[in-house]
């Protein structure tokens, strides 16, 4: 059985971004710029901020973290997108979500500049997508497709399963899955709340996502002997007894799951840093595109 390393895999694309930065640096260009927003204090939002920006730091990119208070006006939010659209020297731009109520997300991603759009939601990089086009493609969903790359898993006319169909991880993960690319070409099953049967799909999968949110979800017996397990879970659930009263769990039960699997990603440790290196590659790809 084989442990899909998050850590290895994006230290690896890391290695290779930090280099490209330090050739940029020593021809006199300038490094690449993200500008991230975070709206109130989620805690979970506050950890995934923290880590973006300090991942863009130990890469050699510049980063810039706008803080808004959670009471903030749509409108202000709206124009603070508008200052980072005009300011040559941001290359990506991103909105950590979910955001407050009173704020509407779909105004907020279509307000970024899709040339700016690193997260890859604006709707004009989602019919990209689709249409097989270059463009940003959401950081889960790419680190994935680049977890899968770097461990060289097998995908063309395996049947994939993605259990979740959220327009963050879910359906941009089975239009991947099921393009033409490196990594794709499988035949893709999307399951979601509605999905009589899950069990019965999630067993037919050589390659199973979850990504529903629900802690311990796949269990054993919904899993066909073999199968590659990419598990997009991180849930935090009450533990006593560690410092934070909490801990980080899965969509999948990892230790029976991994007793029947060819190849499974931990929580924490695997698709979470992957999420990260794909943001980093987007912040390049910006960078180029336009500096
Ligand atoms: N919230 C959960 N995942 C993401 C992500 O990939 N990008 C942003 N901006 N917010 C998120």
């Amino acid at each position: 059985m084989l442990v899909l390393d998050g850590k290895i895999a994006a230290a690896a694309v890391k290695a290779s971004l930090q280099a490209q930065t330090a050739a940029l640096a020593a021809s006199g260009k300038r490094a690449p710029h993200l500008a991230a927003i975070l709206v109130g204090n989620n805690g979970a939002s506050e950890t995934y901020v923290a880590s973006k920006v300090k991942n863009c730091e130990e890469t050699g990119f510049i980063s810039s973290l706008i803080r808004l208070d959670e009471k903030v006006s749509e409108e202000i939010l709206l124009e603070t997108i508008q200052k980072l659209n005009n300011d040559n020297t941001v290359d990506g731009i991103l909105v950590q979500l979910p955001l407050p109520k009173h704020i509407s997300d779909q105004k907020v991603i279509e307000a970024i500049d899709p040339k700016k759009d690193v997260d890859g939601f604006h709707p004009v990089n989602v019919g990209k997508l689709v249409q097989g086009l270059e463009t940003f493609i959401p950081a889960t969903p790419y680190g994935i497709m680049l977890l899968l790359e770097h461990f060289n898993i097998d995908t063309k006319g395996k049947h994939a399963v993605v259990v979740g169909r959220s327009n963050i991880v879910g359906r941009p993960m089975s239009i991947l899955l099921s393009s033409n690319v490196n990594k794709g070409n499988c035949t893709v099953t999307i399951c979601h709340s509605h999905t009589p049967n899950i069990e019965s799909f999630c067993k037919d999968a050589d390659i199973l996502v979850a990504a529903l949110g629900k802690p311990g979800f796949i269990t054993a017996n919904m899993v066909k002997p073999g199968a590659v397990i990419i598990d997009v879970g991180i849930t935090r659930v009450a533990d006593a007894t560690t410092k934070s009263g909490f801990r980080i769990k899965g969509d999948v039960a990892y230790n029976e799951v991994a007793a029947v699997a060819s190849a499974i990603t931990p929580v924490p440790g695997g698709v979470g840093l992957m999420t990260i290196a794909g943001l980093l590659k987007n912040t390049m790809q910006a960078y180029l595109q336009h500096a």
